[in-house]
């Protein structure tokens, strides 16, 4: 399986990256690695080879390149293997017991609630929101011309923005900084794996337990503020305004029950951080990619030019921003913000030749299969050509920027409705251009992040 594009159609941009591992680290250096770059933990090895299984504190975690070992532990036996104890402890403090934290029948319960607020249709009523934000942040960025620009918070800030806007109907104001201080604390220091993670049973607290707990209380309270005001705030609008409407509204088809208050919170909590920081990290490094390429800048431009009317209320046909669309599909392949999708195994197994054992851990990396020598033709290169209609296929199961099988990202859609109309408003409005040189290079904890803010000039189109 060769996913390629015609060699003349590809670029030879290859933006920077970090080298691969050595062979054989210690588990104390993989701890470490997993504590401040989680991608740097992959040697050239598994960049080559359909499976690399490796010891981790007495259990087997095993890389799996393979399709169909993929398709084998996401599509075809997802109740066989579940969320890891270490992503559960370090992510229920912030998404309770929401989509993303549950499983079995409680999951299977959310799951069919919340498809309905997540549909084409239902994001086409967000839409609104996504370009109302958007336009005020390029307006005050049109103030910015020809000075330094510190782009990436600003994009984060947008993406908070879109996010709350979106959920709540509300302009974020201060609640996105208060939003924006709590997360980032938390992943600056809670949400970093610690080796008392992976060891210590779940049922017993860690000291880092006790402090995620107490960071849990102040984190509800905010989420409870927001949401009060948002439920006294007058409207004179007839239907669904936002996703907080399609979730209150929204009901189980097959037992017809909705969420309790807490249940609810706990969703919001979910949608708003899975949404937005992925969201931002993607559009942070296809600003970085653009800012060394002016034609791919000038090519979005011409295409949203043609396609987005700036002061119409008409919603822009997205399904004709082709070529931003496959911008973002390589950006996300170079640099997929969400590196790694884990599962621990629930039962003995056997995948691609391996035997699993209950708490084994099976790896799918979207960053190592997105570079993966065997899948990809230049692997490295950036090259949108990829991802253009008429291209090669690419297989299934070796682009996995939003996961597959019954888990994959249920706010898929609406991430790529704003992430490609944010792109392109932004290359339609400006050039943006690069103005320092170190290389920012990705690091992987939560997100796959970039490891500094670089600086940009933009000029206006
Ligand atoms: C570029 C943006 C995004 C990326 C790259 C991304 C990526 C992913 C991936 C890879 C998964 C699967 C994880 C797994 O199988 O373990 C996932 C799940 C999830 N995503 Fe996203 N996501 C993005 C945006 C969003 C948005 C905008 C929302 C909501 C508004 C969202 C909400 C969720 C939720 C709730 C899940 C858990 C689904 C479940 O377990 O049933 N994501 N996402």
């Amino acid at each position: 399986m060769q996913t390629s594009v015609a060699p003349e159609g590809i670029r030879t941009f290859i933006p920077p990256h970090p080298d691969p591992a050595p062979e054989n680290l210690s588990p104390r250096q993989l701890a470490s690695l997993m504590r401040t770059n989680n991608i740097r933990v992959w040697s050239q090895r598994a960049y080559e080879e359909k499976v690399v299984v490796r010891r981790f504190f007495g259990r087997s975690s095993v890389l799996f390149n393979a399709p169909e070992a993929i398709r084998h532990v996401l599509v075809d036996h997802p109740e066989a293997y579940g969320r890891t104890r270490a992503t559960l402890r370090i992510l229920k403090p912030l998404l309770g017991e929401g989509l993303f934290t549950s499983e079995g029948p409680a999951w299977r319960h959310q799951r069919r609630t919340l498809a309905p607020a997540f549909t084409p249709r239902s994001v086409e009523l967000l839409i609104p929101h996504i370009r109302s934000a958007t336009t005020e942040m390029i307006g005050s960025l049109a103030a910015t011309e020809k000075e330094r620009v510190d782009l990436f918070p600003m994009i984060q800030r947008l993406a908070l923005e879109i996010a709350g806007r979106t959920m709540f109907s509300l302009e974020m104001g201060q609640h996105g900084s208060a939003l924006r201080d709590q997360i980032m604390h938390y992943g600056q220091r809670l949400g970093r794996p610690h080796l008392l993670d992976f060891v210590v049973p779940i049922g017993l607290p860690t000291p880092h337990d006790w402090a995620r707990a107490w960071f849990r209380r102040g984190w509800i309270r905010l989420i409870d503020q927001i949401m009060a005001e948002r439920l006294t705030a007058k409207t004179h609008a007839s239907g669904p305004r936002d996703l907080l409407d399609l979730l209150m509204a929204a009901r189980d088809p097959e037992s017809g029950e909705g969420f309790s208050p807490k249940q609810l919170r706990d969703q919001i909590a979910t949608m708003i951080l899975a949404g937005h920081e992925t969201t931002a990290v993607a559009l942070c490094w296809s600003v970085y990619l653009l800012a060394h390429l002016p034609e791919v800048q000038g090519q979005i431009a011409q295409e949203a030019a043609a396609v987005v009317q700036p002061d119409s209320e008409a919603e822009p046909p997205l399904l004709k921003l082709t070529y931003t669309r496959a911008v973002l599909d390589e950006v996300m392949r170079l640099y997929p913000p969400a590196y790694v999708i884990v599962r621990a195994a629930r039962q003995p197994d056997n995948v691609a030749g391996v035997t699993m054992k209950p708490g084994d851990l099976a790896i799918i990396s979207p960053w190592v299969l997105h570079r993966h020598r065997k899948y990809w033709h230049e692997p490295d290169a950036f090259a949108p050509e990829r991802f253009l209609p008429g291209a090669l296929a690419v297989d299934r199961f070796a682009y996995l920027p939003f996961g597959v099988g019954p888990r994959v990202c249920i706010g898929a859609h609406f991430a790529l409705t704003e992430a490609t109309l944010v792109l392109a408003e932004l290359m339609r409005s400006f050039r943006i251009e690069l103005v320092t040189s170190r290389p920012v290079l990705p690091v992987a904890v939560v997100t796959t992040q970039p490891d500094h803010a670089p600086l940009f000039r933009l000029h206006r189109r």
